[in-house]
């Protein structure tokens, strides 16, 4: 039952002003250090989807650029670690927390969450309407693992958007479980994110 990856560097980058795949962290391109974190979580072989070398053609939207990745996968691989080429700092801790867990086999995915620590207020027009009940909410970080049946079921389940791979898991019934997250692991969404993620290398 082998373990594989899926790196997606693909999309548009609309907010960091264009395609960030192979912009370089600490002198690697971000799709890379990416691959190479899957892969030192024993991920094998690890798919990265995107205009980069090697790489396969994404999708429009994310999920279908997943959707790629999965299907690009030998049929021998049953357990897929899915990570984004934009979290250049992602720690192989903490991948291998996510594959460990995922691996224990008795959930469909994992998901590394940071409770959430700011208080969270709806913001329409520059005015607050409202403050959010913070309790039991967590950001959800990647790497993300899955049992690559349940995530292919998921998404030939609907064709509805969501904002990561274990929504769909949810959505379709699926028991998707939590690891810590880590807070340094940023994604890199606009411009000056970069500084940070140099500054904390
Ligand atoms: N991604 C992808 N295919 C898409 C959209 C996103 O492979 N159609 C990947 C990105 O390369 C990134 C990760 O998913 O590594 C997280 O997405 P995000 O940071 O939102 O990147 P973009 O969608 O490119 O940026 P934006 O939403 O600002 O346009
Ligand atoms: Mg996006």
């Amino acid at each position: 039952m082998n373990l594989g990856g899926v790196v997606v560097a693909a999309g548009s980058g609309e907010r960091f002003g264009g395609p960030k795949a192979l912009v370089e962290v600490g002198g690697v391109p971000m799709w890379r250090l990416a691959a190479d974190l899957l892969e030192s979580a024993g991920a094998a072989p690890v798919v990265v989807v995107g205009d980069v070398p090697g790489g396969i053609p994404g999708g429009r939207r994310r999920r279908d650029s997943v959707a790629a990745g999965v299907a690009a996968l030998p049929d021998d691989v049953a357990w897929v670690l899915v990570h984004d080429a934009a979290r250049p700092l992602a720690t192989t801790a903490l991948a291998r927390r996510v594959a460990g867990r995922l691996l224990e086999g008795d959930v469909d995915a994992v998901v590394p969450v940071i409770p959430v620590r700011d208080t969270l207020k709806r913001v329409e027009g520059g005015r607050v309407v409202e403050t959010a009940d913070r309790t039991g909410l967590a950001a959800v970080q990647t790497p993300q693992g899955f049992r690559r049946a349940a995530l292919a079921a998921a998404q030939a389940a609907d064709d509805r958007d969501a904002s990561d791979d274990a929504a769909l898991v949810e959505r379709h019934g699926g028991v998707v479980a939590t690891v810590p997250g880590d807070p340094a692991n940023l994604k890199v969404t606009y411009p000056e994110d970069l500084a940070l993620v140099e500054a904390l290398r």
